[in-house]
């Protein structure tokens, strides 16, 4: 089983706000970012060992382009991640990307690479 971190949970940061106004979310809400180029959301995932784990990143973009991101993991880019329109911002979906993580606490963090900022985010499973 893998570990659930809510984009709304501290030690999580949003940069934007943490909004409800969307149905169908986990937890208490997710972050909503700030429409900007470098706006981030980031998590602080705990992993009992070295080595490659799943991110499962749950998120709405209710707009009709996609909302690329950059993945930043404890500071190095490590993939680019395109979420596209999932039709409104009520449908949430889950995007499933890999990465290296280290013994211990690690920053994963999701950086908008466009102006239009990130897709809505909700939580990130991680195993
Ligand atoms: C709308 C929507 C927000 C969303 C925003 C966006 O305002 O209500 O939840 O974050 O669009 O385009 O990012």
């Amino acid at each position: 089983a893998g570990q659930r971190y809510e984009a709304e949970n501290s030690p999580a940061v949003c940069q934007g706000t943490i909004d409800s106004n969307h149905a169908g979310y986990s937890g208490s809400g997710f972050c909503n970012g700030t429409s900007a180029v470098g706006a981030y959301s980031e998590l602080t995932v705990t992993a009992v060992a070295a080595g490659t784990a799943t991110l499962g990143v749950r998120f709405a973009n209710g707009t009709g382009a996609a909302r690329p991101a950059s993945l930043v993991v404890n500071g190095s880019t490590v993939a680019t991640v395109s979420f596209e329109s999932t039709g409104t911002w009520t449908a949430w979906s889950t995007k499933t990307l890999t990465a290296a993580l280290n013994t211990g606490s690690n920053t994963v963090r999701l950086v908008s690479t466009t102006a239009a900022g990130l897709p809505n985010v909700d939580f990130i499973d991680v195993r």
